[in-house]
């Protein structure tokens, strides 16, 4: 498991090992857009702020995996114990 910031809406929450990144953000009451659900339209691109995603997508190519400053909440999760983002 590990936690996320929402940092505008000043909201944490932790993500269950069973859980996506993109459910546990509803249950925190954010408001994510998504489509796809498998990593691969892009309608739910998040901005990261902070922390260190896991990308599980099939988008973003190497570079934009290695700056880490977006990440695709329906399939990608977290290595660090917490990630900030921009919700
Ligand atoms: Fe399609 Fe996340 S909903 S990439």
């Amino acid at each position: 498991a590990f936690d996320i910031e929402l940092r505008r809406s000043r909201r944490r929450v932790t993500v269950a090992p069973r859980q996506s990144v993109l459910e546990a953000l509803r249950g925190a009451g954010a408001s994510v857009l998504s489509s796809c659900g498998q990593g691969v339209c892009g309608t739910c691109e998040t901005t990261v702020l902070d922390g260190l995603p896991d990308h599980r997508d099939s988008i973003l190519d190497d570079a934009e995996r290695e700056a880490g400053d977006s990440m695709f909440v329906c399939v990608s999760r977290s290595l660090s114990d917490r990630l900030v983002l921009d919700l």
